[in-house]
């Protein structure tokens, strides 16, 4: 690679990027931007003075920070009022109209995050700040470098700040909970507080692996020409920034009523957390006339979505038992209306939970429900105790059949097989969209089935009759058909399918399709070690698949006789060759993509890994090859360049 190339890739980089983070609409595949992404390292190893100010390599996260320094805004950054009802709305127009008359306005969505200032010169992006108390607020420059939605540099070479939101969407704050649930971390209570608690991290490798995406809304100091918001606003966004999912400008309250009741409809369905919709005065000039009051700008409000968070009070604690035999806790809370939804159990996750977050029956807590998550209990308002709260002793005994229940790590589990909520749960697993999707089997009729003594196991389904069916409560002639229909469409499912119904532990929809395709019918004699070879399969993943197999083998082979899947296309076994059953690692630049290479590799009965280990056969590398070689070197790997391995293969 020379310069001129360099600067090429660089550019290209950006734009893959930019499609990829800002326009939600990528144009290449992760490997062609990594084979790309590597190159460009490359270069900038053996030119470190050639280095470009925009490479994405300046976004990686491996700055740490001692702490924060102060900074000041250039201009204030100002907080905005909140209106909560028509009424509210028609009361700040009149208002606003006294100041002039003649004003329209532009709405756009609140967002729930950290507001962020950042100052770019001579089109570099110089500094990120905190907001701070509004004047002043923390440098936080490296840390903002690793969000991929802010552009390093921009075609704009006058002075300008751009002011924005922060936010974690919503998929990623369920990821991130997760994991941190898996490490016994305490868990982030909504997506505001892990977007400002990720911004502000001293190690700018933690900010980069949270996903933070930035949504601009608005511009301190500028020299910029529009005199009108909504103008200026689009320039920002063709400058390479996010645009909001929804904005508009209205000429009056019923135009704005209308976009406001849009958006609250539209909000579960947007990727990021919304608390309100801003309305702001779209003139600027008339923006400048009326002003600021201490606190806020007269020209700007915050028409805020009702509210997701209440207040209210535990009464009970109840457990429910899984499929799997695990017991989780769930609260049982006052009534409270959240947002036209009366919400009355709050998830507890496990019984650490509980203990970690000292939740005692009769305490107030604040709940947070938002979109399809189930509510949780975001915090205990200990300061409000009477001292009759009660603290809630672990079970001991499963609350359904009455067994002793057993302590596995975080877990707490029954170990009945036959325990009436795991024989349901699995049957109402069995039937759920992501195994066999058996319309008309809901919760309610499974616990009808089982309670009638009809269906004892998933075998069972298969033996219903319409008289049996037209003997239950509610069933009719053609809904029992219907149930008899869905049940018979089963039959013939993907295999993957099949195997997901079976509801091994920690084998979800992904694992299914692994094993499905690596062992076909024959998954039920894969030993450990050939199982944990798959991708994404883990030693305990592995382990639970044989524990199943072990216990449940004949089930598992009346089902396949009943269901008849389909067994999927396996590879065809590959001739002898110096690659089949090795596994190697591709690294570097080569004559054809590398993903090409894989395939041809695969084809041969390889298997080809991403990260060089003892395991690693052979290493193959083409041009640039950088650490990945170095490793298979101190690790003692065989290493073949591209054309020896050609050569092998004649
Ligand atoms: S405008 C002068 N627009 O809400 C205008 N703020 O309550 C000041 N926020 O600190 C802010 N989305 O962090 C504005 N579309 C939006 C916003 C927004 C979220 C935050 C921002 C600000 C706070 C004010």
């Amino acid at each position: 690679m020379n310069t001129i190339q360099y600067k090429a890739a660089v550019e290209k980089l950006n734009l893959w990027s930019h499609h990829y983070y800002v326009l939600d609409d990528p144009i290449t595949t992760d490997e062609e931007y990594d084979k790309l992404y590597h190159e460009v390292v490359a270069f900038e190893e053996a030119h470190p003075d050639e280095v470009m100010q925009n490479s994405p390599t300046q976004r990686v996260g491996d700055v740490v920070n001692e702490g924060f320094e102060k900074e000041p805004h250039l201009s204030r950054m100002w907080s905005l009022e909140d209106i909560f009802n028509y009424e509210d709305l028609q009361k700040w127009l009149t208002k606003t109209y006294k100041l002039d008359s003649n004003v329209t306005f532009y709405c756009e969505p609140k967002y729930d995050g950290a507001s962020l200032n950042l100052i770019y010169e001579n089109g570099n992006l110089i500094k990120g700040i905190t907001r701070g108390d509004g004047e002043v607020g923390e440098l936080i420059t490296q840390n903002v470098k690793t969000i991929n939605s802010i552009p390093l540099t921009i075609e704009h070479k006058e002075l300008l700040e751009i002011r924005g939101e922060v936010v974690i969407f919503k998929d990623e704050f369920e990821r991130i909970n997760e994991e941190r649930l898996k490490n016994g971390e305490q868990l982030f209570a909504n997506p505001r507080n892990a977007a400002a608690g990720s911004l502000r991290q001293l190690d700018s490798a933690i900010t980069a692996s949270r996903n933070l995406v930035f949504l601009p809304y608005g511009v301190g100091v500028n020299s910029l020409p529009h005199k009108l918001l909504n103008e200026k606003m689009h320039y920002i966004y063709d400058l390479g920034f996010r645009k909001p999912p929804e904005s508009a400008v209205c000429k009056n309250a019923d135009e704005i009523e209308s976009i406001y009741k849009q958006m609250v409809h539209d909000r579960e369905s947007y990727s990021m957390m919304l608390d309100g919709m801003v309305i702001k005065v779209n003139e600027i000039a008339s923006q400048i006339d009326m002003g600021y009051t201490v606190k806020v700008p007269r020209w700007a409000v915050a028409y805020k979505f009702p509210a997701v968070e209440k207040i209210t009070t535990i009464k009970d604690i109840i457990l429910q038992v899984g499929r799997t035999g695990a017991v989780t806790p769930v609260a049982v809370v006052e009534p409270t209306d959240i947002d036209g939804v009366v919400v009355e159990r709050a998830t507890l996750h496990n019984f650490d939970e509980i203990e970690r977050k000292d939740i005692r029956l009769g305490d107030k807590v604040i709940i947070l429900r938002s979109g399809d998550v189930i509510p949780k209990i975001i915090k205990v308002l200990t300061h409000e105790r009477s001292g009759d709260e009660v603290v809630f002793e672990k079970p001991t005994h499963c609350p359904v059949c009455q067994s002793e229940l057993l302590q596995e790590d975080v877990l707490i589990k029954c170990q009945n097989l036959s325990c009436e909520a795991r024989v349901v749960n699995s049957i109402i697993y069995f039937a759920s969209k992501p195994c066999l999707n058996i319309d008309g089997l809901g919760t309610k009729i499974v616990e009808q089935l089982f309670n009638a003594s009809l269906v004892k196991s998933v075998l069972d389904l298969f033996d219903l009759t319409l008289e049996q069916l037209l003997e239950l409560e509610g069933f009719k002639e053609k809904k029992a058909q219907n149930l008899l229909n869905s049940l018979e469409n089963a039959k013939g499912c993907e295999y993957w399918r099949f195997i997901n119904s079976l509801g091994i532990e920690h084998i979800g929809e992904v694992a299914s399709k692994t094993l499905a395709e690596a062992f076909g019918f024959g998954f039920v004699d894969a030993t450990k070690e050939q199982i944990v070879e798959c991708d994404g399969i883990g030693e305990e993943m592995a382990e639970s698949v044989l524990e199943f197999v072990r216990v449940n083998r004949q089930t598992i082979e009346k089902l396949q006789e009943i269901l008849q899947p389909k067994e999927p296309q396996k590879r065809l076994e590959a001739k002898e060759n110096p690659f089949k059953g090795k596994t190697v690692v591709l690294t570097g630049t080569m004559s054809e993509s590398r993903g090409a290479i894989k395939e041809m590799l695969e084809s041969l009965g390889a298997k080809v890994s991403g990260s060089v280990s003892k395991k690693t056969n052979y290493l193959i590398y083409g041009e640039d090859a950088g650490s990945k070689y170095d490793k298979a070197v101190s690790l003692g790997v065989s290493t073949l360049t591209e054309s020896e391995m050609r050569e092998l293969i004649k």
